[in-house]
């Protein structure tokens, strides 16, 4: 495969919610900086005209972005094509060859539910137009460990791994990077970033709202599926790497597929489930439903650095807050000289992901007056959303370039299906929270750090 730029972006799925919320304001900001001049064809099972799909790029547009500049707009609007029909028949993919005209590199973005991946991949081959082509998908990449091996060989029958770019839009998020750079571009970390000064690590994914008319979507996946196996497994895996060898995609992802190798398989002694009181009464979820809207699972990576260093994983959907938070604690000081140092108040890095990225500095300092006593406070080292870049643009951008280094490669797909397997599908009712709390009480009660959560602030 060559490194060249993709000449066309072919959109599957161009009516749905992903394009519409996330994928069409990402072009419309690619057209804006001028990273954006191939044409751009839409495909989906509606039979619209080309107006109306431009119609629907605007309104998700406006949507996102709140306002839309129309010499931009247009100019996207240009660059639209719409091919109509169902994945199933060969007609559709002829009349996409037809639409593809010239072009020799088209980059298919499968925007689309992963039932519809190998009807997809397939039309692409019957056609010859996953000819000299890129292919992007969105997770999850299988439900299992088995089906995850049983996508990957039906994207290989027509697609080289280099070709593949499996999105994780968290990857693509600012601060995320800006994690790994943290990390690496500073050396004062390094010699306190293991087994030996750190406590504890823990990342918290919390959201303020349910399952917002996607009942029937996460009745099927479940917390675990949705959001830890993909998202906060891989901003662990950029906490426990190695530094990477070189600047190729593949040094960077060597890297984390070792600390996946690294990490023991769960066990239902791992993982806390609940469910939001309420759950049950959403469109789309069956009765009885055992799903859960809430986790809270403890990991561990067996080496060197980091043996016997607990790594917690807290996701919920309707979570008093919506915020996502790494807290690396560090051990306490070996003896209280002072004023004694509370549970919890040990030297912390923190990382905030959403909604604002900052990283922080957690320390005891002396509080001014006679006696020696202490408070905590934070350093914050940054707190920038300027030039901050939304994941969907930067990942389109980089497929379309040929870059993988933000993608998941085949081998990480699978391992952490692997670590997360015996954990899924538990039939076992999860235990109720009320919503707008930290998860079902009773069942945390002694399951976390040592030194207990840190909850995310507004
Ligand atoms: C998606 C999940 O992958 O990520 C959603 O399916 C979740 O359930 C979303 O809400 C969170 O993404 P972000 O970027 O808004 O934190």
């Amino acid at each position: 495969m060559s490194q060249e730029r993709s000449d066309t972006l072919v959109l599957f799925g161009a009516t749905g919610d992903l394009a519409h919320k996330k994928i069409f304001p990402a072009l419309y900001q690619m057209v804006a900086k001028g990273t954006l001049s191939e044409p751009v064809i839409g495909v989906a099972f509606e039979p619209w005209e080309l107006p109306k799909l431009v119609d629907r790029a605007r309104d998700g547009i406006v949507t996102a972005l709140s306002r839309v500049d129309d010499k931009v707009f247009s100019k996207l609007a240009s660059l639209l094509r719409y091919v109509s029909g169902d994945y199933r028949d060969g007609a559709t993919f002829e009349k996409l060859k037809t639409a593809l005209g010239s072009a020799q590199r088209p980059l298919h973005y499968m925007a689309v539910p992963p039932t519809m991946f190998e009807t997809v991949v397939q039309g692409l081959e019957q056609s010859s137009t996953a000819r000299g082509a890129r292919l992007m998908i969105e997770k999850p990449f299988g439900h299992d460990l088995q089906s995850a091996r049983w996508l990957n060989r039906v994207l290989h029958l027509v697609f080289d791994e280099q070709s593949i770019f499996r999105i994780d839009h968290y990857l693509g998020k600012e601060a995320i990077q800006n994690l790994l750079y943290f990390r690496f571009a500073n050396s004062f970390l390094e010699p306190i970033w293991n087994r030996n000064f750190v406590e504890s690590v823990q990342i918290t994914m919390a959201e303020d709202f349910g399952v917002e008319g996607r009942g029937k979507f996460y009745d099927d996946v479940g917390c675990i599926r949705d959001v830890i196996e993909n998202h906060l497994l891989n901003i662990l895996l950029l906490l426990a790497m190695e530094p990477p060898v070189g600047r190729s995609a593949d040094d960077l992802i060597d890297e984390k597929v070792q600390v996946l190798r690294a990490i023991r398989t769960l066990t239902r002694d791992d993982v806390v489930r609940g469910q939001f009181d309420g759950y049950l009464a959403e469109p789309g979820v069956r009765p009885n439903s055992p799903v859960e809207t809430f986790a809270a699972v403890r990991f561990f990576v067996d080496t060197w650095r980091w043996r016997d260093v607990p790594f917690f994983i807290r996701a919920g959907k309707n979570m008093p807050v919506h915020a996502t938070e790494v807290i690396v604690r560090m051990k306490r000081p070996p003896l209280d000289v002072f004023d004694p140092i509370k549970p919890g108040d040990a030297n912390y890095v923190r990382f905030r992901i959403d909604p604002q990225v900052a990283i922080s500095i957690g320390a005891q300092r002396k509080v001014a007056g006679d006696d020696m006593i202490g408070e905590q406070v934070e350093l914050t080292a940054l707190d920038d959303t300027k030039g901050d870049m939304p994941p969907y643009e930067r990942l389109i951008g980089d497929a379309m370039n040929g870059n993988g280094q933000l993608f998941t490669r085949q081998d990480a797909a699978e391992l952490a299906w692997r670590i997360v397997g015996p954990v899924l599908g538990d039939t076992t009712p999860p235990a109720i929270y009320a919503p707008k709390t930290w998860g079902p009480v009773d069942a945390m009660r002694g399951f976390g750090p040592p030194d207990g959560w840190i909850n995310p602030a507004k």
